[in-house]
């Protein structure tokens, strides 16, 4: 992937323009710094031809989520630079660029090759993701990737061990360091920590099949707010934690809802030390600063292009991460299908899908791009005309400018995961669409349908056939209803923004308790001495 192929620095609004877009953000000023620890940190390394390196942006909607909130209250992010035996030497190499480019204050986790290989392509993503995408038949179990998972988190922990004050906040993210929680533990690092999971959280029969539940799930509840997208999620972990959970009944939570409201309480057995706070937090989007930017005299320049080059006709627009979970067969079949059903469809309207290069050394990913090439040919040998070929196909990294030129001109955005944590396209879509005719077609597997089913038009992709028809609809729908709808959604969008997201996971997690006191080695005695009171 070429550099300038992938999202560009204006993405970043100037320093004062941004002051301007998130004021929300800057409402509350940040009483502690913020530790973010995910897998990924918001670049990549790559070597360069010669030699040396240069840095990309990271994909993905983790990186696409925090990025603004770290710009915005700076603080420091700690993680992996995407290749092997990368660290900090070769982040301070490209140090000029990242100056240049923005980015947070960042430590490096160097892995090596085998622990790229047994801990993110093995454990994280050969097993936990699908998995906890209700994928199990496609699950690789291995005794040797799970010791592989817990060194790394170990790793991790030895770089935030050294990194943290007892006064940072701790967030954590993601699947790949669920053992996080443990080791910080062994490591005796006082700091507050919270853990949010960006995918869904499985079953209780789907997490019991790991061999490694139990260790899991002490890990989990080590932390003082585990957050999730959807009530389902949370739902699912309660029960996981009901039936694992030795020293926590957890029979009452802590949830907020989407507006951030507390909404309930702590409890737990030994309710002096292991009160824990449970959250639907559900992610979003810096929606000013995508608004904002779709509407500039660049991305407008762009989208009549576009709409030069697609000579009148309407746009379906999907946009995926190269990846199973994305149900980007199914939504291709109902395409194929919604063009033989319905003959008027042809020549008038074209599904654009760009697909972004996503774990191409996983066979399961490589696999997948040859399947859904051969399915791009045959439907368009089934119904090319001349001037017209139903689909474009790329496969490639977006600039921001041409992403959002893409969602502002699309009359229909298809987004239809078998399963996805939240899926923050469906959103950048809504808050793109400044002239607001757009339909969102969304699965209604994607955690963002909890929040957006009031104004999308919700399918389930198994359903080839109602999703044919649900395209059919989108394509007929007045354009009173086309408005309606998308006026609602942005609403929403707007309304729960991802500074919103950020300050109410952050309050929460800054919440005193017992057991944070005791890893400050603050006794209940000494505790309530200092504020003269006394414990229940
Ligand atoms: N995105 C990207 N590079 C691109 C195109 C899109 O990083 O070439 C971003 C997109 O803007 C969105 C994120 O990737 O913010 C995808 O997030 P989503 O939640 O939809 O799915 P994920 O990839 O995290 O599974
Ligand atoms: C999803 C995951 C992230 C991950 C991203 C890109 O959004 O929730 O944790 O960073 O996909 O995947 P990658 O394997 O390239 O980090």
């Amino acid at each position: 992937m070429a550099a300038h192929n992938v999202f560009p620095e204006s993405r970043l609004p100037c320093p004062s323009a941004r002051r301007e877009l998130t004021t929300k953000a800057l409402l509350t000023p940040p009483k502690q710094r913020i530790v973010i620890v995910s897998n990924r940190l918001p670049i990549m390394l790559d070597r360069c031809d010669g030699s040396g390196w240069q840095a990309k942006p990271s994909s993905g909607g983790l990186v696409a989520a925090l990025r603004p909130i770290l710009r915005e209250r700076g603080g420091l992010w700690v993680g992996w630079p995407g290749a092997a035996d990368v660290g900090d030497t070769e982040l301070a190499e490209v140090g000029e660029h990242l100056a240049a480019h923005d980015n947070p204050r960042m430590r490096a986790v160097p892995l090596n090759s085998e622990e790229v290989d047994d801990f993110y392509k093995g454990f994280s993503n050969g097993l936990i993701w699908p998995l906890f995408h209700d994928m199990p038949k496609i699950c690789r179990f291995s005794a040797d990737h799970w010791r592989a998972y817990c060194r790394v988190n170990r790793k991790f922990a030895e770089v935030v061990a050294r990194e943290a004050a007892p006064d940072d906040v701790l967030w954590v993210h993601d699947y790949h360091l669920m053992m996080l929680g443990h080791e910080l533990s062994r490591l005796r690092v006082s700091s507050r920590r919270g853990f949010f999971l960006h995918i869904p959280f499985p079953s209780l029969e789907l997490f019991l099949e790991l061999p490694w539940r139990q260790q899991i799930m002490d890990s989990l509840l080590s932390f003082d707010l585990i957050a999730f997208q959807t009530d389902r999620d949370r739902r699912n972990f309660l029960q996981c934690a009901d039936a694992l959970g030795e020293r926590f009944v957890v029979e009452s939570n802590v949830k907020l809802d989407v507006r951030g409201r507390f909404l309930d309480r702590t409890a737990a057995d030994d309710k002096a030390w292991s009160d824990i706070q449970i959250a639907t937090l559900p992610i979003s989007i810096d929606y000013s600063r995508v608004a904002k930017d779709a509407a500039s005299d660049a991305v407008q320049h762009r989208a009549l292009q576009l709409r030069v080059d697609l000579r009148g006709r309407r746009m379906i627009l999907g946009v995926d991460r190269l990846d199973y979970t994305k149900g980007i067969v199914h939504r291709l079949r109902a395409f194929q299908l919604a063009l033989e059903r319905h003959a008027e469809l042809r020549g008038k309207i074209t599904l654009v899908q760009h697909l972004v290069p996503s774990r191409e050394k996983i066979s399961d990913y490589a696999k997948l791009r040859c399947d859904v090439e051969q399915l791009v040919s045959e439907i368009n040998g089934q119904f090319s005309e001349p001037g017209w070929v139903p689909i474009h196909y790329m496969y490639h990294s977006l600039s921001w400018e041409d992403l959002l030129a893409y969602y502002r001109i699309a009359s229909i955005a298809l987004i239809t995961p078998l399963k996805d944590g939240m899926n923050l396209v469906a959103k950048e879509y809504c808050a793109a669409q400044v002239e607001e005719h757009g339909v969102l077609i969304l699965s209604e597997f994607a955690g963002a349908a909890a929040e957006l089913k009031t104004g999308a038009l919700l399918v389930n992709p198994h359903d080839i056939a109602s999703t044919a028809e649900s395209i059919y609809q989108a394509f007929v729908m007045p354009k009173d209803e086309r408005l309606e709808r998308m006026r609602r959604l942005r609403r929403t969008i707007r309304n729960h923004d991802v500074f919103d997201w950020a300050e109410a996971f952050l309050s929460a997690a800054r919440k005193k308790s017992a057991r944070s006191d005791a890893r400050a080695g603050i006794t209940p005695s000494s505790h309530n001495h200092r504020h003269g009171m006394s414990r229940a």
